[in-house]
């Protein structure tokens, strides 16, 4: 399975938010992981819309949009205008999952689901077959640079493990606290697409994005 890593812009410059993306672009990230908070459901508010909208033409890469806001049914079609190619999602925030997920797969984008550390596989299992990726959090959401959650990657071993049982093709992203040190062991988990914020951005944005890819594919 292909292994991908997906750079959170939380962690980058806002004031350069352009110039760091294309960097990370340009070392060998593939995804563009894009925090957006609401106050609510997480208690920072980050960003939103409009900031998608304005990066979406300087690059054709896939727009990871991590939605952690409260009732995301309310805006699915604002952030597939606004140029997401996946949306994501926290069962949490959600009264009627399946019915979001179907919101997101009708406006032709890929659906994807977060749980947050302490919600069991089973919020899941019923849509899994529905879903292009699963993020499994690996700290609790709200704010970039936390410590990786260890009991979550047997959480990754159980979902990869359900996703194989089912016959079914759907990515496993990891988000928290992940850095080059710790990224082979959550893959050999079997997580494949990997958030990486202030590993990737805080410092020399190509030597990191170089490191992890190293670390990410041994
Ligand atoms: C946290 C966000 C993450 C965050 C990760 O709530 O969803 O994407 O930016 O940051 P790091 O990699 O620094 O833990
Ligand atoms: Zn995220």
């Amino acid at each position: 399975m292909k292994k991908i890593l997906a750079p959170s812009i939380l962690s980058a410059d806002f004031a350069n938010l352009g110039r760091d993306v294309l960097t990370a672009i340009d070392a060998g990230a593939e995804y563009v992981h894009i925090d957006v908070m609401d106050g609510m459901f997480v208690p920072q508010i980050s960003f939103g819309n409009p900031v998608i909208k304005a990066l979406r033409p300087l690059t054709d890469v896939i727009f990871d949009a991590h939605l952690m806001i409260e009732d995301p049914g309310r805006y699915i079609e604002d952030f597939a205008k606004a140029g997401a190619d996946i949306i994501t999602v926290h069962a949490e925030a959600c009264t009627h999952l399946d019915r979001v997920v179907h919101q997101i797969k009708d406006c032709g984008k890929k659906a994807a689901v977060a749980i947050n550390p302490a919600t069991p596989l089973s919020a899941i299992e019923y849509v899994l077959p529905e879903l292009d990726m699963v993020l499994v959090m690996t700290v609790n959401p709200g704010f970039g640079g936390q410590k990786y959650i260890p009991y979550c990657g047997e959480k990754v071993r159980e979902l990869r493990k359900m996703i194989t049982e089912k016959n079914l093709d759907v990515d496993i992203q990891v988000d928290g606290g992940v850095k080059a040190s710790n990224i082979a062991a959550i893959a050999e988990c079997g997580a494949n697409i990997f958030v990486c914020g202030s590993a990737v951005f805080e410092g020399n944005i190509e030597k990191n994005v170089k490191e992890i890819l190293e670390q990410m594919n041994k």
